[in-house]
């Protein structure tokens, strides 16, 4: 399995501080099943705005940490970009996910429907492609809870609300244009809570989503997710 989403390095952001806990994590996430794992440290301007040759440099240093200590996984680069105002400045020398053409996106909770549609166009233009990491947890794609079978009935007969329409008019559109979708695991099993796990489940019933990752920054974070699931007794079908 390919855990597309996971703040791994030591050090660099809200992640693990030390090298010793992303061993952990790393070791926790080969137990889980993971083989390959995206470290996509945050670039928020003014909060953690490491540049990208740190972050190349920590990724260097667990992989020789991670052959030491004999953890089989394949770590590879990636960021997971802000989309603000700053995105724009970021990008004109662009950390991809691995070999991919790839970049992966955080949509703020406060950002216009307008100016996300601009931002990936944008970067489609430019010759890369936006992964937008987990919908489920922004508003922009909040599932309604009042008319819960209408909100992706792109056919129905039943009349929805200018809000919904709304919503479903940007998933469109960023589906149209060739974005890709990663889910959290996490959401599906309500760590976030029962609002983003409905919403979760209705992008993945309507086959939004491409990608999934675990979007970990601690060891505690991943133990729980392995907890949730087997609770559950279900195992999620991640797509590599
Ligand atoms: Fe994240």
């Amino acid at each position: 399995m390919i855990d597309y989403h996971c703040h791994l390095l030591p050090g660099i952001d809200d992640g693990p501080a030390a090298m010793d806990e992303s061993l952990e994590m790393a070791a926790a996430l080969h137990q889980a099943g993971f083989r390959t794992i995206y470290c996509t440290p945050h670039l928020l301007k003014g909060h953690y705005d490491v540049d990208n040759k740190a972050v190349l440099s920590a990724l260097s240093e667990l992989r020789k940490r991670l052959s030491d200590e004999r953890i089989d996984v394949d770590i590879l680069p990636g960021r997971e970009y802000y989309l603000d105002e700053f995105l724009g400045h970021y990008l004109k020398h662009p950390m991809l996910m691995g070999k991919t053409k790839y970049i992966m996106v955080e949509i703020p909770n406060y950002a216009p429907a307008g100016y996300v549609k601009e931002a990936c166009f944008r970067i489609k233009c430019g010759g890369f492609i936006p992964m937008i990491a987990h919908p489920e947890r922004c508003r922009l794609f909040a599932a309604n809870h009042k008319h819960k079978p209408s909100f992706f009935s792109f056919g129905a007969k039943r009349k929805i609300s200018e809000a919904t329409a709304k919503k479903i008019e940007l998933i469109s559109y960023l589906k149209n244009i060739g974005c890709a979708f990663q889910g959290n695991l996490g959401s599906f099993y309500a760590i976030y809570g029962p609002d983003v796990q409905r919403t979760a489940n209705y992008l993945k019933d309507h086959k939004i989503y491409t990608h999934y990752g675990t979007d970990a920054h601690s060891l505690k974070s991943i133990n729980l997710i392995a907890k949730r699931a087997k609770d559950e007794k279900r195992k999620l079908k991640i797509e590599a």
